[in-house]
């Protein structure tokens, strides 16, 4: 049974433009799968563990090789903890806004928390590769200006880039994005419709 977490990285909630579009294709995937569970995880509502002293060191000390002390396993713990909610779910779906070019900042936490060696991904000989097995992820984008492709502007998008390379990096290759984007210019309702359409069409197979 495929288990959904829906991730809402914006702070908005009835005025934000990736949450409206993110909630039509859970609205419709529900529809299509009513057995199906939906955890919906707002970050900024989450109360987030800071990544910091001691969680870095454990951090190192299982890229070491190294034991934790009393401290720093307990810090780990609370990594643990959301390690093991993530990856009890097969199905993602975040909504983003685009803040100074990048995603905001309580996801990034969250992704410094869950992005760890040996657990969300590993190393050999090779180099790195994901954990994440058959998970796959739905990533909705608002920004308030368009950033096209081939357009000069694309190279400031480190959002989508970033989200992507992020998630690929914990074997989560198979990502399909939307984009509800220009959502402080005139074209925004233009393009939150048609993001909405494609929402709803892509949950009838998600
Ligand atoms: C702190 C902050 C930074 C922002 N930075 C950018 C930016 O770099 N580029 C952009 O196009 N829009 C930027 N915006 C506008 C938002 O991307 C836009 O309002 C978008 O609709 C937010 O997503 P939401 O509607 O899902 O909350 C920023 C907004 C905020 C609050």
């Amino acid at each position: 049974m495929n288990r959904v977490l829906y991730i809402k990285a914006s702070p908005r909630e009835g005025r934000s433009h990736s949450i409206a579009v993110a909630d039509a294709f859970v609205d419709a995937w529900k529809q299509a799968n009513p057995a199906a569970e939906v955890k919906v995880k707002n970050l900024f509502e989450a109360n987030l563990p800071p990544f910091d002293g001691a969680k870095v060191q454990a951090k190192y000390n299982l890229l070491h090789g190294k034991d934790h002390s009393a401290e720093q396993k307990q810090a780990w713990n609370e990594v643990e903890n959301l390690i093991e909610e993530f990856k009890s779910f097969n199905r993602f779906v975040f909504a983003v806004p685009m803040w100074n070019f990048s995603i905001p900042y309580p996801l990034k936490q969250y992704i410094d928390l869950i992005v760890q060696p040996g657990y969300t991904f590993g190393m050999n000989e090779k180099g790195y590769f994901g954990m994440m097995k058959d998970a796959k992820a739905l990533t909705v984008y608002a920004s308030g200006g368009e950033y096209p492709a081939g357009n000069p502007l694309e190279t400031y998008n480190f959002q989508s880039t970033y989200l992507k390379s992020v998630l690929g990096f914990m074997g989560i290759t198979d990502v399909t994005e939307i984009g509800t984007r220009g959502t402080l210019m005139d074209s925004r309702e233009a393009n939150k419709k048609q993001a909405l359409n494609e929402a709803r069409e892509i949950a009838k197979t998600f």
